[in-house]
């Protein structure tokens, strides 16, 4: 991370995020939630009543940060995401177990609406436009749980402009028609559209060129910086995540596995071998990792 506010740069001094690299996380202590937008404790979620999906991840994003949430495909990421905004029931999954405190309260219980009213919004993985809506009509979509007024989201859509001007040269284009790169800018410009203090942003990278994906997250990266919104950021892509975050966690059947400043787990060597594609990549599980396995002596 370079270029942050002053005032960020006061609360990551007031809370700095833990410097050493936890291995396992049901020995080391949760964060406080004192300074967290958000805070995971100990959450399980099983789908259809009996598959078994998390299995006690907690996490916790300091205010006005972007934390990423990595691992490959079918680590349970979305379902985290989901978890955190209530999206489970409709794919009939649950939170079984855990807590979940957004900006200090309990929202386990608040419907989708309830918490986007509150300010944590999710843009979902796959980039979910209305493909028949204009980019326009989609980001007034985002407005719904409003109720301060046109003149407030006429000046919120010009403020959207002006961080994606590429949907402001396409705003009556059907977003059916647009590009994946367009697409994507508008499932983002559409959340911020509620007026969100956080977004959980799910792969916004796939499928898109890696230009794209570097216009994205430097937009991502400017919103945090000026507007002060807080991310948690899930990606496969290791790599680019870990530029943009300042903290990550790393997920793997439904299980943090490891977790610690962008920085380390950049230059950590498990996670270069196996997430940055520097290896040959023969092991199956991060856990088989050298680093891993010595560690989980030293812990035994
Ligand atoms: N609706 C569902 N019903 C049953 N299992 C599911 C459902 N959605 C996801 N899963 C399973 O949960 C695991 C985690 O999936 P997901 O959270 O989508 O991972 P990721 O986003 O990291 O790729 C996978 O094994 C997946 O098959
Ligand atoms: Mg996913």
């Amino acid at each position: 991370m370079t270029a942050h506010s002053t005032e960020q740069q006061r609360e990551a001094a007031a809370t700095p995020p833990p410097a050493t690299v936890a291995m396992d996380r049901a020995q080391a202590a949760p964060a406080p939630a004192a300074a967290s937008i958000l805070a995971l404790n100990n959450i399980e979620v099983v789908y259809n009543r009996v598959v078994l999906v998390l299995k006690g991840v907690s996490l916790s994003v300091p205010k006005g940060q972007i934390v990423a949430l990595l691992g490959a495909n079918g680590a349970g990421k979305s379902t985290t995401l989901k978890a955190i905004s209530n999206l489970l029931h409709a794919e009939r999954g649950e939170v079984t177990k855990g807590s979940i405190l957004f900006d200090g309260n309990e929202v386990h219980n608040l419907s989708p609406n309830e918490l986007v009213r509150r300010g944590c919004i999710q843009v979902m993985e796959g980039r979910h436009c209305f493909g028949h809506l204009t980019i326009e009509e989609n980001l007034l979509t985002g407005a719904y749980t409003r109720a301060d007024g046109k003149a407030a989201i006429k000046r919120d859509m010009e403020l959207v402009f002006s961080y994606f001007p590429k949907l402001a040269e396409r705003k009556n284009a059907l977003a059916g028609y647009t590009s994946g790169g367009e697409q994507q800018m508008c499932a983002v410009g559409r959340a911020l559209m509620s007026r969100p203090k956080m977004i959980l942003l799910d792969e916004p990278s796939m499928g898109l060129a890696p230009q794209i994906v570097e216009e994205i997250f430097e937009i991502v990266k400017d919103l945090n910086d000026k507007e002060g919104v807080s991310f948690l950021l899930a990606e496969q892509n290791t790599n680019m995540a870990l530029r943009f975050a300042r903290y990550g966690y790393i997920l793997e059947n439904g299980r943090v596995v490891m977790d610690g400043d962008a920085k380390s787990l950049s230059e950590n060597e498990d996670v270069k071998e196996f997430y940055l594609g520097i290896s040959g990549g023969r092991r199956k599980s991060f856990r088989e990792g050298k680093n891993y396995r010595r560690r989980k002596r030293w812990l035994a």
